[in-house]
């Protein structure tokens, strides 16, 4: 191992600039006009696979290509184990661009953070993971298991393709268990296994009146305004105690356990440095949970965005034709995505007044995931942890959502151990978004170390 750690740290300055490189591609899976930058991604990500020594392609799927890539395989008799590596070199839309202190796309380094959209989601922690193996593979160490890398283009969106995906090609895609950093750490001083995640169930509302904008002035008063109609409905979700109030759905919900609640309480918070952090006056969240509850095993109900009217400079007298929202419900173990939806929409459909015409378009669901952190897979990633960090980790629960993790469960049997490593001041979705240098140098040694504690 020694000369496996030893080819990572004199190798750091050149591997940020491959990361500089990686976050360039403006790999935004949600807008339409980044197709062909998907492709040159996927295209970058293969060449830098197969030139550290791995047996790389990129297969294509009816949405973005899903790059694969293989340690050489050994013809030994001996069952090794073998792991899969998930990552996505998708990222999430930049805008709005003026709040960037340096452009997106143009990844820029002060003080120890990389800053570029992607550089943390994700395309900074599954370069981690192929670093680690180049150390490897270039130091002639052996692995002591077999590695396959998943990096697929459609995480942000869903990932559609990668499902099927999956169930067409479970055989040569068996694994002992999925190892993916794509999650958080709150510090650190705090390297986190990371054992639930919550699911997401997407839709769409519209509210169509009049067949076009009116004149506010000729017509205001005597016309339903389907803005101020979305704002009442969307109003009504939550009570005063920001619970939400759509009969069903909580059904379902699984409490939190003592243990966990324990666990949770490892992790340093302090209630107005999270608030300043956040540029809020005031925190706000459903009574009777802490936020870390509130924010990781509460479910949810957000708009993503809100349109209706005129949005340009200056002022338009009119009385929009329609009002439109993005929802998306965080769910936790033991809600069912379409069940929620169904709820949710028999909701709307009740309290929408009947000046209005309402369409619900059903987006993308995943359900919640959770898994055993005291299984033997999960203790030898907690000693990896511990010796890549010099720091005790810690058990975390958490908020966002990796829809494919039940499809590896569903499909090829296996479990995840969610490695993170994020910071929370990374800006994931935000803008000026960063990945720190120092975490990217420890998650390199947590996976050369990783493989030795799974495999062993
Ligand atoms: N990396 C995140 C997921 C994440 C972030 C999990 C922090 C836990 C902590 C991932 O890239 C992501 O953003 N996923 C989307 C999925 C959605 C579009 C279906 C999400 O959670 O919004
Ligand atoms: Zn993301």
């Amino acid at each position: 191992m020694d000369s496996v750690l030893k080819y990572l740290s004199s190798n750091q300055s050149r591997f940020v600039d491959e990361l500089c490189t990686y976050v360039r591609f403006r790999s935004v899976s949600a807008q339409p006009q980044h197709r062909p930058d998907m492709q040159s991604c996927a295209d970058w990500l293969v060449k830098h696979c197969r030139d550290i020594g791995l047996q790389a392609e990129a297969r294509p799927t009816d949405g973005n290509p899903i790059v694969i890539a293989k340690t050489p395989r050994k013809k030994s008799s001996a069952k090794r184990r073998h792991f899969m590596v998930y990552g996505h070199y998708d990222v999430q839309p930049p805008e709005p661009f003026d709040l960037w202190k340096t452009p997106p796309f143009q990844p820029t380094i002060r003080g120890r953070s990389l800053f570029a959209r992607g550089a943390s989601d994700n395309k900074g922690q599954n370069l981690a993971h192929l670093k680690a193996v180049e150390a490897y593979l270039k130091t002639g160490t052996a692995l002591p298991c077999d590695l396959t890398f998943v990096i697929e283009g459609e995480e942000e969106v869903g990932s559609k393709s990668l499902a099927g995906f999956l169930q067409k090609h479970r055989a040569e895609l068996a694994c002992d268990a999925v190892v993916i950093s794509d999650t958080g750490i709150p510090s650190q001083k705090n390297p986190a296994l990371t054992y639930a995640l919550r699911g997401i169930a997407a839709f769409e509302i519209i509210l169509r009146g009049p067949s076009r904008d009116l004149h506010s002035g000729i017509f205001g008063g005597s016309v339903e305004n389907p803005a101020m109609a979305l704002s009442r409905l969307l109003a009504k979700v939550h009570d005063a105690k920001g619970r939400i109030v759509i009969p069903h759905f909580y059904d379902g919900v699984v409490p939190l356990t003592k243990y966990e609640r324990k666990q949770m309480g490892r992790v340093p918070f302090n209630r107005n440095a999270y608030r300043k952090f956040l540029g809020v006056p005031e925190l706000h969240g459903e009574r009777g949970f802490t936020p870390d509850e509130q924010r990781s095993a509460r479910p949810t109900f957000e708009i993503n965005g809100l349109t209706s009217g005129y949005q340009g400079d200056g002022s338009k007298t009119i009385v929009p034709s329609w009002a439109r929202a993005k929802i998306t419900s965080r769910l936790v173990p033991g809600q069912q995505p379409a069940k929620v939806i169904k709820h949710i929409q028999a909701f709307l459909k009740k309290n929408c007044p009947d000046t209005v015409e309402m369409e619900i378009k059903s987006g993308h669901g995943a359900e919640a995931y959770m898994v055993s952190p005291t299984s033997d897979d999960a203790q030898a990633a907690l000693r990896a942890l511990k010796k890549a960090f010099g720091h005790e980790p810690v058990l975390l629960r958490e908020g966002g959502s990796i829809p494919i993790v039940n499809q590896f469960k569903k499909i090829l049997g296996a479990d995840t151990l969610l490695l993170g490593l994020a910071l929370p001041d990374d800006n994931a979705h935000s803008p000026n978004e960063k990945f720190d240098l120092d975490i990217f140098a420890h998650g390199q040694k947590l996976s050369a170390l990783l493989w030795q504690e799974l495999a062993g």
